[in-house]
C-alpha cells in the first residue's frame, strides 16, 4: 500500500524541469521515477502542465509537483500498487479531462510510473516481469539515431531523425556495437563533407548541417558501407516528423528552399526508398493528414509506416488508424498517453490488429531506465531512444544490455519490423 507520496522538480536532458516522484509503501519499499518531455510534440498528446513566468524561462513544473504532493497524494495513498490500473483510473478521474491537462499529464504520469516501479520493488522482481503484453517478453530491436535535423538540431535539415536499424544482428548486444560503428564512420564522413561532428543534437545524434535531406541520407548510407555492412545487415529508418514541416497543406523543406504538395512529397520519399535501404518511416505527412497517411502506407507496403504525432499514443486515434490503414505500426510514448495503463492499452490494441509497436523515449529524457523494461515486458519488439551516447540514452541501452546478458530473454530480430515478413 502507498504510505507516502513525494514529488519534486528534477531536470531533463535539455536542462528543463520535469516531474520526479517517489512513492513509499507501508512496507518501507520505495518506487521512484522521472517523467520525460518532447520538443516536436503533437497536438493530440496528453497535456503537460508548465508554470510559465520567469523561472526556467517558463518551463518550470512546480504546479505539477504541487498537484502530486497535495492532490494526487490524497487520491492514491492507501491504495495497493499491485492495482496500477485502478491507480491510473483514479488519477484520471481526479483530473477530469481527457488529456489530463487540468493538473498536467506530467503529474499524472509521475504517479503511474512510480507506482509501477514500486510494485516491482515490493515484489522483489525485475520491472519488466511485472508487465504483461500481448506477446511474450523479448529484448527489442533498437532503432538508433545517427544524424539529426528538425526540432532536435536547430533545423540543420528538415528531416528530424536519420536512424540505423541493425536488422542482421543476432542479438541486441551485437546490434548496439554495430550501430556504434556506423555512428563513428558517419562522424568521420560528416567532418570530411563540411558538416561538424562536434555538434551533437538533442538525442545524441550528429547535427547534420548539410545542403539537403538526401545528402544526409547518402552520408548515412556511406557510413553503413564504410562500417562494412550490407543492406541486409544494417538498414535505415527515418522520422520525418512532418507535422513540423506542414504549412498551409504543403510540405515545406526550408533547408533546400522547396515547397511541395503532398503527392509530390510522397514521390520524393518513395524515390528515397528505392535508392536507400529504408525499412521504416515515421510521420511521413502531417499528424492529421489521414488521407496522405493512407496513401503512403498503401504505396510502400514493404516499409514500416510508423505513426508518432499521428497517433499520439491515443487509443481512439490508433483504432481509427487500424480501420483506415493509415500506418502499419505505432510509436508508443508513455507521456503522450499520460499513464502506463493507457500506453499499455495502445500496445494491446495495435498488436492485436497486426500492427507493430516501437516504444520510444522523448527528446527531453532522463537518466531513468523504466522505458527499457516496459518495452521488454510488453513484448513491444522495437525501441527507439536516440543515439549511442549521452547518459539519458545509454541508460536505456545499458538496461537492455544488462537484461540480455542475463540470458533468458529472446532478441526480437528483424521480424519485429512491419512489412519485413515476406
Ligand atoms: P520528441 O521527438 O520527443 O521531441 O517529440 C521524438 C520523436 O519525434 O520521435
Ligand atoms: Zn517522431
Amino acid at each position: 500500500r502507498i504510505a507516502r507520496t513525494h514529488a519534486w522538480e528534477a531536470l531533463d536532458s535539455r536542462g528543463r524541469p520535469t516531474v520526479a516522484c517517489t512513492l513509499t509503501l507501508a512496507n518501507g519499499v520505495e518506487g521512484r521515477a522521472v517523467v520525460p518531455s518532447g520538443a516536436s510534440t503533437g497536438r493530440h498528446e496528453a497535456l503537460e502542465q508548465r508554470d510559465g513566468g520567469e523561472r526556467y524561462g517558463g518551463w518550470g513544473v512546480s504546479g505539477a509537483v504541487r498537484a502530486v504532493n497535495e492532490e494526487y497524494a490524497r487520491v492514491v495513498e492507501g491504495r495497493s500498487v499491485a492495482d496500477r490500473v485502478g491507480i491510473d483510473a483514479a488519477v484520471e478521474e481526479h483530473d477530469g479531462t481527457d488529456n489530463l491537462g487540468r493538473l498536467g499529464s506530467n503529474a499524472a504520469l509521475a504517479i503511474s510510473l512510480a507506482a509501477t516501479v514500486a510494485h516491482a520493488a515490493s515484489e522483489r522482481t525485475p520491472l519488466w516481469s511485472t508487465l504483461t503484453g500481448p506477446r511474450p517478453a523479448s529484448i527489442p530491436m533498437p532503432m538508433v539515431n545517427i544524424l539529426s535535423g528538425g526540432a532536435h538540431a536547430g533545423r540543420a535539415v528538415d528531416v528530424q531523425d536519420f536512424l540505423a536499424v541493425p536488422v542482421g544482428a543476432a542479438s541486441f548486444t551485437e546490434g548496439i556495437e554495430q550501430v556504434a560503428r556506423v555512428r563513428a564512420e558517419c562522424a568521420r564522413l560528416l567532418d570530411q563533407r563540411g558538416g561538424w561532428s562536434a555538434l551533437v543534437a538533442d538525442e545524441g545524434g550528429l547535427a547534420a548541417k548539410l545542403d539537403s535531406n538526401e545528402a544526409v541520407l547518402a552520408l548515412l548510407a556511406d557510413g553503413i558501407d564504410a562500417a562494412g555492412f550490407g543492406a541486409d545487415e544494417m538498414a535505415i529508418a527515418l522520422d520525418i516528423a512532418a507535422t513540423q514541416l506542414v504549412e498551409g497543406g504543403a510540405i515545406v523543406l526550408a533547408g533546400q528552399g522547396e515547397r511541395l504538395g503532398v503527392a509530390e512529397w510522397l514521390d520524393l520519399v518513395a524515390g528515397w526508398t528505392e535508392r536507400y535501404p529504408i525499412v521504416s518511416i515515421e510521420d511521413v505527412v502531417g499528424e492529421d493528414d489521414w488521407e496522405g497517411s493512407r496513401a503512403a502506407t498503401a504505396r510502400l507496403p514493404h516499409v514500416q509506416m510508423l505513426g508518432d504525432d499521428h497517433f499520439a499514443t491515443n487509443l481512439d486515434r490508433v483504432r481509427r488508424g487500424i480501420d483506415e490503414r493509415s500506418a502499419n505500426a505505432v510509436l508508443v510514448k508513455v507521456n503522450q498517453a499520460g499513464s502506463v495503463s493507457r500506453a499499455e492499452r495502445v500496445v494491446f490494441e495495435a498488436i492485436g490488429a497486426g500492427f507493430e509497436t516501437v516504444v520510444s523515449a522523448r527528446s527531453g529524457d532522463t537518466e531513468d531506465s523504466w522505458l527499457a523494461d516496459l518495452a521488454v515486458g510488453w513484448g513491444a519488439r522495437q525501441i527507439k531512444v536516440g543515439s549511442t551516447m549521452r547518459s539519458e540514452r545509454t541508460a536505456k541501452w545499458n538496461r537492455l544490455l544488462e537484461l540480455e546478458s542475463v540470458g533468458d530473454l529472446p532478441f526480437a530480430g528483424r521480424e519485429a519490423l512491419a512489412g519485413q515478413r515476406s
